[in-house]
């Protein structure tokens, strides 16, 4: 019998809900034997310096302490109600926010809550071997941080589809522990998502790029009339901003270290850069191409009618929907996307409603573009004359307008032989795996100690010192 309060922190009133309970007891055995399986290889003994979510309070939802992964005691938060709240977009603008899921709607919003439950285990699978190579102490710490609060996020869902589904929400509650990330029978639901993440430079740009993809769907969730839903993707974008901060100053660190060698040492060229033991920077540029692309595919198809009938219902919103001054119904309104056209990309309008995809995408490319001009300004800071660039959106795509056209990172419509000749500019060869995982072949675990290829972090984790033992190994 599992003590609710204790074993599960909660503020849903798990105890005195017992249908949902018993839909639990059910679930979380199967829950831990996918962690076993498919969580941090090896991990299981191991005490994490880890914050676990008690309470939506400001002082409950980082509570920092050793845990034995395991053991880490998985949550169910709701952002607080808002009594007033309304359904704030589409058609049924400025009805009150529904407490239940509206029966004409129900198939959708468990599609919605599925696909966005289905990445949280899906992450964890993709990043299970990597505390076998990490750079530090303090580094394993944040990707077992990152790990638990995927599960949580798991949880999240997973209490949605319980709590308002029934039997077809415990289905598709037991098929989220069923799939496998690049299983070749049973994968995930999203391409990004069965991609591997075979070494530290693609789980922090990961972990930037990706991550923030899911920043951008909980907001767009967070907006949902249906109010549970919204309320709790709400309280998971407080994890997630750690979740990007880890990636954004993981690469940060990697570009430093690099920059830092290459001027001690008076070298530009990349093959002196590697004969150096650090990352060259054109590398972390196509690593920064492979990530973006991949990604900007999760927004799906630049016109979409299921978009619009995801507004239209009141499911999912823009991006800070609320902020916007519009009729928040997109009647009349036009949003332009790009298409090829023979050899070149146009842009041209349609109805903003079909091109609310493009729109979020837009939304997170002008974040990652602000995100882009702070690891130049390491570069810039170091006196390096080498300038990091977005590559043009229609590169490397494989959904929406632009998927089998051949585009180059400037832009150019290509032929595929030319693409493909030049493609080793662009994105990672082989080679260049296999380079930056030769950096990566054992774990630096010894407190304070980094790895040669990336630069130790300003501060560390809760004010603790960088040599702080962030992970007991017993
Ligand atoms: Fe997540
Ligand atoms: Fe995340």
């Amino acid at each position: 019998m599992i003590n609710y309060t204790e074993k599960i922190p909660n503020n849903v009133d798990l105890g005195r809900d017992r249908v949902l309970q018993r839909a639990l007891e059910h679930w979380q055995p199967a829950y831990l034997g996918w962690w076993y399986d498919m969580g941090p290889n090896e991990s299981h003994n191991y005490q994490v310096y880890l914050r676990t979510a008690i309470s939506v309070e400001p002082d409950g939802w980082a509570q920092f302490g050793y845990v034995q992964m395991p053991e880490y005691r998985w949550g169910i938060f709701l952002q607080p109600r808002d009594e007033k709240r309304q359904v704030n977009f589409g058609t049924h603008k400025g009805e009150p926010a529904w407490q239940d899921v509206p029966g004409e709607y129900r198939s959708t919003l468990r599609r919605v809550i599925v696909t966005q439950g289905d990445t949280e285990p899906a992450s964890v699978e993709q990043q299970r071997l990597l505390g076998e190579s990490c750079p530090s102490m303090y580094d394993l710490r944040n990707i077992f941080q990152v790990n638990v609060e995927e599960g949580r996020h798991l949880w999240a869902m997973v209490y949605l589809l319980h709590r308002y589904f029934g039997r077809d929400g415990r289905e598709e509650a037991e098929a989220l522990l069923e799939r496998r990330s690049g299983d070749a029978d049973n994968p995930r639901i999203l391409g990004a998502f069965n991609e591997p993440t075979p070494d530290w430079l693609s789980f922090y740009m990961f972990t930037f790029f990706t991550d923030r993809d899911g920043k951008f769907q909980l907001c767009a969730l967070a907006e949902s009339g249906f109010d549970p839903l919204a309320r709790t993707c709400r309280f998971m974008l407080t994890e997630e901003a750690h979740h990007m901060f880890v990636g954004e100053t993981g690469v940060s660190r990697i570009i430093q270290r690099t920059c830092e060698v290459m001027k001690e040492n008076k070298v530009d060229d990349p093959s002196d850069v590697r004969a150096l033991g650090v990352i060259d920077l054109p590398t972390i540029q196509k690593y920064i191409n492979f990530h973006y692309s991949v990604t900007l595919d999760l927004y799906g198809s630049d016109v979409s009618s299921n978009a619009a009938n995801y507004y239209t219902s009141g499911l999912k919103g823009r991006f800070e929907e609320t902020k916007i001054s519009d009729d928040h119904l997109l009647i009349d309104a036009q949003y332009p996307v790009s298409e090829v056209v023979g050899d070149k990309i146009v842009a041209k309008n349609v109805p903003a409603l079909t091109a609310l995809n493009e729109r979020l995408r837009d939304d997170y490319i002008k974040e990652i573009e602000s995100g882009l001009s702070r690891w130049q300004r390491v570069i810039d800071k170091a006196g390096i004359p080498y300038r990091l660039t977005l590559p043009h959106k229609g590169f490397h795509r494989a959904i929406g307008n632009f998927a089998g056209h051949w585009i180059s990172t400037s832009g150019e419509v290509l032929t595929e032989a030319v693409w493909k000749k030049r493609e080793s500019e662009w994105l990672p060869s082989d080679a260049d795996r296999a380079y930056v995982q030769s950096l990566m072949s054992g774990r630096v675990v010894e407190p304070g100690k980094f790895a040669n290829w990336i630069a130790p972090p300003v501060r560390g984790i809760n004010n603790q010192p960088l040599n702080f033992e962030y992970v007991r190994f017993n």
